[in-house]
């Protein structure tokens, strides 16, 4: 006789990636025990410097998570947002500190310590468990199931189950099973590299988070510890290797950092190039796969709406799926999720993170206070306070509640 596990709407589902998008799905899924493996080609946890910033929206998701109390304790809450010349003069700003007390500010919290966090949450689950060193290279589905082909130290293997959603970032293997090379959208020109370094931008007067336009030492120097670590993002020549970018780093920062400091007045405790993307797949559903956050569409950094907005993705999706497993809605809702992540992925994240790093580079920083018409409402936000308010809280713009698009009466 069927069981009452069969009323359900389905039975286990399998993530592949544990960054952070997949982590966070699997803990927001096993806290409804519902049986979730995350299959993970590293051995353990990523620690490349990645994002740090989260605004509003993916604080939401990590509140409804249950883990913002120790994401909280170990992050903070940047106090402010600034743009400058690279001379440090201030063009503009917005005070973050008017939200002081809300609980789903911006919180800054490096990757590799979100990613823990969740991690030490979902090792509580029992319905859930993360298979390391899993590394997904075919997969395939039928009416009843889908599947994944893994590759393993000790051979291939084959894992089963009635959803497969692909977290597995920017070189998706499951985008790529379903969708070839296609992945709509362009690489910029332009090479960004990415440090953690230490230097007492403090003392300079600094914010927490300041931008800096200029045609070659364009750049951002944010906090993200409380003990003098910044993220130091900057503009490179297209085309260099590692080496060289590594070479031309002790002339940049003597360019770009106040007190034009020699490499022994500071100290770089991470160096990464990037080459940065604004791309959407094809879809975030075929079937029995769905795809989310990195794997389903990027943005350059500047802005933080990347993971932001890949967090808000599983906020949507574990809805969706909570609604299929407790029969208030039918799988049709996940071509809604494809449909309306795709939709705000195109109005808002691409073209708002496209202007956030074109800012940088691509204005004269004499004349941007007269030509920037977001500079210009920063700069309205300084005297009118529930403009900061509503500027500040456009970003709640990429949200979007699913179980709006529930069938079924509970
Ligand atoms: C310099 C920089 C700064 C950034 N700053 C911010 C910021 O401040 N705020 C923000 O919101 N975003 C930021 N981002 C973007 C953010 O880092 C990414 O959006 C985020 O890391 C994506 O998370 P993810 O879980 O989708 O993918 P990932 O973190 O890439 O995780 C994917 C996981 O899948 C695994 N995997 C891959 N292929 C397979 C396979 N075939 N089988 C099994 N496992 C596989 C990988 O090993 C990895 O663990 C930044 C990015 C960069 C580069
Ligand atoms: C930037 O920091 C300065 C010095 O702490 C402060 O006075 C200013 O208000 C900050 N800017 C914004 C926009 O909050």
């Amino acid at each position: 006789m069927p069981s009452v596990v069969q009323t359900r709407g389905f039975k286990n589902v399998i993530i592949v990636g544990a960054g952070p998008s997949g982590l966070l799905l699997a803990l927001m899924l096993a806290k409804k025990g519902i049986p979730v493996v995350i299959l993970e080609s590293a051995p353990g946890l990523d620690k490349q410097p990645r994002a740090t910033h989260y605004a509003s929206p993916a604080i939401h998701e990590l509140i409804r998570a249950g883990v913002m109390d120790d994401v909280r304790a170990a992050g903070f809450h940047p106090d402010s947002v600034v743009w400058r010349k690279l001379d440090g003069t201030v063009l503009a700003g917005l005070d973050a500190t008017i939200f002081e007390g809300e609980p789903d500010r911006m919180t800054c919290l490096p990757l590799d310590k979100l990613g823990a966090i969740l991690y030490r949450h979902l090792e509580k689950q029992e319905t859930a468990r993360v298979e390391w060193g899993s590394k997904v290279m075919d997969i395939g589905q039928d009416e009843d199931k889908a599947w994944v082909e893994v590759e393993k130290a000790d051979g291939r293997k084959r894992f089963e189950a009635d959803y497969v959603v692909g977290c597995d970032g920017a070189n998706s293997q499951v985008r790529r099973c379903l969708f070839g090379k296609s992945f709509p959208g362009k690489t910029w020109d332009e090479q960004i590299v990415a440090t953690n370094t230490y230097y007492d931008f403090q003392k300079y007067g600094y914010n927490d988070s300041n931008f800096f336009i200029h045609p070659e030492h364009w750049h951002m120097v944010a906090r993200i510890s409380n003990d003098g670590l910044w993220r130091v993002t900057y503009g490179e020549i297209p085309g260099l290797t590692k080496e060289e970018l590594s070479e031309r780093l002790p002339s940049k920062f003597k360019a770009m950092f106040p007190g034009h400091p020699d490499p022994e007045e500071y100290r770089v405790v991470n160096f990464s190039p990037y080459k940065v993307h604004q791309r959407l797949a094809e879809k975030l559903r075929v079937g029995r796969f769905l795809l989310a956050a990195d794997a389903a569409h990027l943005c350059n950094p500047f802005g933080g709406l990347g993971l932001t907005g890949g967090i808000v993705d599983i906020g949507g999706l574990y809805d969706c799926l909570i609604g299929i497993y407790e029969e208030r809605t039918d799988p049709s809702i996940l071509d809604k999720y494809s449909e309306i992540r795709s939709k705000i992925y195109k109005e808002i994240i691409d073209p708002v993170s496209s202007e956030n790093i074109r800012r940088l580079f691509d204005q004269d920083p004499d004349a941007a206070l007269d030509n920037d018409e977001f500079l210009k409402m920063c700069k309205r936000t300084a005297t009118d306070l529930d403009y900061s308010r509503e500027l500040q809280l456009g970003v709640n713009g990429i949200k979007y509640d699913f179980t709006k698009e529930y069938t079924k009466e509970q």
